[in-house]
């Protein structure tokens, strides 16, 4: 049984491979529209989410297959008691694939430990968010040509802010990534990111506070939100919120070929001006996001190579 907790339950190789399905399927999606004939995904979101949730949804959609799940543990039995061990007991019965966001890190982990069908981890607390990382490699890859040779600044909340911890895990595996960490003294990356990521895989990283100065050396900028609900003071929130803002000015000083991406949802970490800028790739990310997600349920189905065999050089 194949699960994505982290995103470094994919090899390089098997990363690659997913890419290159996903790429794939960006030209042509119907393509695959009945490979997920009869299946089943099961949502199961224990915090909110746009994206994530309805790119799954639409995912399945895409590829044939059905949607059942919650939005809110409020409208499920998780607000009567019921374990994740239990929920997940019940809907391996239901689904055949789960996707599931919950605000305590590790719970993707448990369920998997009970579930008989694949468990994608869509987001724990501030721990990690395999899927959206798939969704920034396939842009940066897409973009740029290549996952290897660039200088990426991920800006914000880099201590709350859990897709930036499954990107750093993952671009670690590349050759020559350089890391430029911006960040209040408040918000920077944590030790088991810096230590155990960066400096364990001799990295090349540096960790600054200033927007501006770090702009004309960067091929890719991350912009992340400041992380609300994981604040434990509303008041510490609010003098964070605002830190950094990116506008036309700070973009005129980025090189012309950089890119910006986001997870999403932005707040006011990018000022909507910035839309219109070629450079602005968030939208694109968007978009990525729904085919990688069609790429991962085939092959953690097992559906991979069943429904292209042209790509079986590919994905073999
Ligand atoms: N990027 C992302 O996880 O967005 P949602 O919270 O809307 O799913």
């Amino acid at each position: 049984m194949r699960h994505l907790l982290s995103p470094l339950d994919l090899s390089v190789d098997e990363l690659a491979r997913l890419l290159d399905l996903a790429r794939d399927i960006s030209k042509d999606p119907s393509k695959y529209g009945h490979v997920c004939d009869g299946k089943k995904i099961a949502t199961l979101f224990y915090e909110p989410s746009t994206r994530t949730r309805l790119s799954f949804e639409a995912a399945m959609i895409n590829l044939g297959g059905q949607v059942l799940g919650f939005s809110e543990a409020s409208s499920s039995s998780a607000s009567k008691g019921e374990s994740v061990a239990d929920t997940i007991r019940v809907i391996s019965c239901y689904a055949d694939i789960c996707a599931m966001r919950h605000p305590k890190e590790g719970a993707p982990m448990v369920a998997s430990e009970y579930s008989h069908i694949p468990i994608i981890n869509a987001g724990d607390g501030g721990h990690q968010h395999p899927t959206q990382t798939l969704t920034d490699l396939m842009t940066i890859r897409e973009l740029r040509g290549s996952l290897d040779n660039f200088t990426i600044g991920l800006c914000g909340d880099l201590k709350f802010g859990r897709t930036v911890h499954s990107l750093i895990s993952s671009l670690v595996r590349y050759k020559n990534v350089k890391f430029v960490l911006i960040s209040p003294k408040e918000l920077r990356i944590p030790d088991y990111i810096r230590d155990d990521v960066l400096k364990a895989n001799n990295c090349d990283f540096v960790e600054v506070e200033n927007l501006e100065q770090a702009m004309p050396e960067l091929d890719i900028l991350y912009m992340t939100r400041v992380q609300r609900e994981r604040f434990f003071s509303e008041d510490e929130y609010l003098r964070m919120k605002d830190f950094y803002i990116l506008d036309e000015d700070k973009m005129a000083l980025g090189k012309p070929d950089m890119y910006v991406l986001h997870p999403l949802p932005r707040v006011n970490e990018i000022s909507v001006d910035v839309d219109n800028d070629d450079r602005a790739a968030y939208f694109k990310q968007v978009q990525f996001g729904v085919y990688v997600r069609m790429a991962l349920i085939l092959t953690l189905l097992g559906l991979d190579t069943v429904v292209n065999p042209s790509l079986a050089h590919v994905l073999d």
